[in-house]
């Protein structure tokens, strides 16, 4: 290719874009769309608005739980209610003052408390400070504002997991200090087990308000993608059985709407790339296999080296044959440990592992009878040996080892 080549390349690759007979506005199905309309979530929604109401008339709201699974409109319905808030509070000019933080993204007590200084318009300094100096500074920061602040701890679970409860504690006891303002928080979190990791205390004050998000289903799912199909593809573009196939599939997967809505959007993405005019069901098909791909990348990616070690045992044994059993897995698991130098984890701790893999659904491990040779698990891959494979050998330790 040379010069000429490239420019009219990127000429007809700019052109065949302008010429999409697909979307109208892809971005109306990314995840970071706000819809101004959540449908199904009318109850919570209002739940949400009445505990913050409180703010406008001067008083501190409720803190608020909000937990549900992962897709099921936590973020979405909790960002509607504070934007309409806002905007309620500065029409009747009360102070009220929002901070979102979303925690995966800032899972230290400091960067949380940090982000939280600064959206209420606070400096923090580039020289660190301590953590204790940067509490007193916001509880200056936010006596000063002589007003209500409601912080969104979004994904608190990441937050929780890393430092403990302690800012969580902090942030709630704040209000003891203050006269004039008030802090409220909101933890959102789709970590089910999260209550119990909470200090009684915490647990207590977090859940003044708990807001359940319970799981769509199939049907609820079409009516949402249908919504939001006509704003982000031009009319007829989808055919038919589209949209029921992405609310099937992603109703098989507890009701996840962000799930239904990838879904969508990549179908919609591989019809335009080969050029046609109308997303298909094969189009649903293929999205879902890249969406898989993608999955298990990032799972087996974020496994511990242990466990990493085990799945290539897994991988390598049924290279050429169906299934494993967890002798011969342990063995080769214990091969590669010692061909790296490690000690190995307990034959109990690997079994644990395996039965870890398969709820991942990478692998299905089924406990067979031996008659008097006794009981032992069968394993097998469940997952793309491709990705797992992939993902495997991103990691330098793994990669010799896998033939
Ligand atoms: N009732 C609904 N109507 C329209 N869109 C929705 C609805 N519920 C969720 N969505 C959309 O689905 C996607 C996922 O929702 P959201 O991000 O709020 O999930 P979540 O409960 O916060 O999940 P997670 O626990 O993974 O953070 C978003 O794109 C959101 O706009
Ligand atoms: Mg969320």
């Amino acid at each position: 290719m040379d010069e000429k080549d490239m420019k009219s390349m990127l000429h007809d690759v700019f052109s065949e874009a302008m010429k999409s007979k697909i979307f109208k506005d892809r971005d109306k199905l990314t995840p970071d769309y706000v819809p101004e309309y959540l449908p199904f979530r009318e109850d919570q929604i209002k739940r949400i608005a009445s505990a913050l109401s409180q703010a406008l008339r001067g008083s501190r709201p409720n803190n608020i739980f909000v937990y549900g699974l992962t897709g099921t409109g936590k973020t979405a319905a909790v960002k509607l209610v504070i934007r309409g808030l806002t905007e309620r509070a500065s029409e009747l000019r009360v102070p009220v003052y929002t901070s979102y933080v979303n925690c995966r993204q800032r899972d230290t007590g400091y960067r949380v408390i940090a982000d939280i200084l600064e959206s209420l318009g606070g400096k923090v300094p580039f020289t660190g400070l301590s953590i204790a100096e940067l509490q007193r500074r916001l509880s200056k920061r936010v006596d000063s504002l002589r007003g209500r602040v409601i912080v969104v701890l979004d994904e608190i679970d990441f937050l929780i997991k890393k430092q403990g409860d302690d800012i969580l504690y902090k942030l709630i006891r704040m209000n003891e200090e203050l006269s004039g303002s008030s802090v409220s928080v909101i933890g959102i979190t789709n970590d089910l087990n999260l209550v119990d990791m909470l200090d009684p205390r915490v647990k207590s004050s977090l859940g003044e308000e708990e807001i359940v998000f319970p799981p769509y289903d199939a049907v609820q799912l079409r009516s949402i993608l249908e919504d939001r199909s006509k704003l982000a593809f031009y009319e007829n573009a989808l055919e038919s059985d589209v949209i029921p196939l992405c609310a099937a599939l992603a109703a098989r997967e507890h009701g996840d709407a962000r799930k239904a809505l990838d879904l969508l959007r990549m179908a919609g993405e591989m019809a335009e790339r080969s050029g046609k005019d109308k997303v298909t069901r094969e189009d649903v098909e293929a999205a879902r296999g890249e969406l898989e791909k993608d999955k298990v990348y990032e799972v087996v990616s974020s496994l511990p080296l242990h466990a990493k070690l085990i799945l290539a045992s897994i991988l390598n044994l049924t290279e050429d044959r169906e299934s494993a059993t967890t002798g011969e897995i342990f063995g080769e698991y214990s091969r590669k440990t010692a061909s790296l130098g490690l000690e190995t984890v307990t034959q109990r701790r690997v079994t644990d592992i395996i039965s870890e893999l398969d709820m991942m659904g990478l692998i299905s491990a089924r406990v067979v009878s031996r008659g008097r040779y006794g009981k032992t698990k069968v394993v097998k891959v469940q997952a793309s040996r491709e990705s797992i494979e992939a993902a495997l050998k991103e990691d330098e330790l793994i990669e010799h080892l896998l033939k």
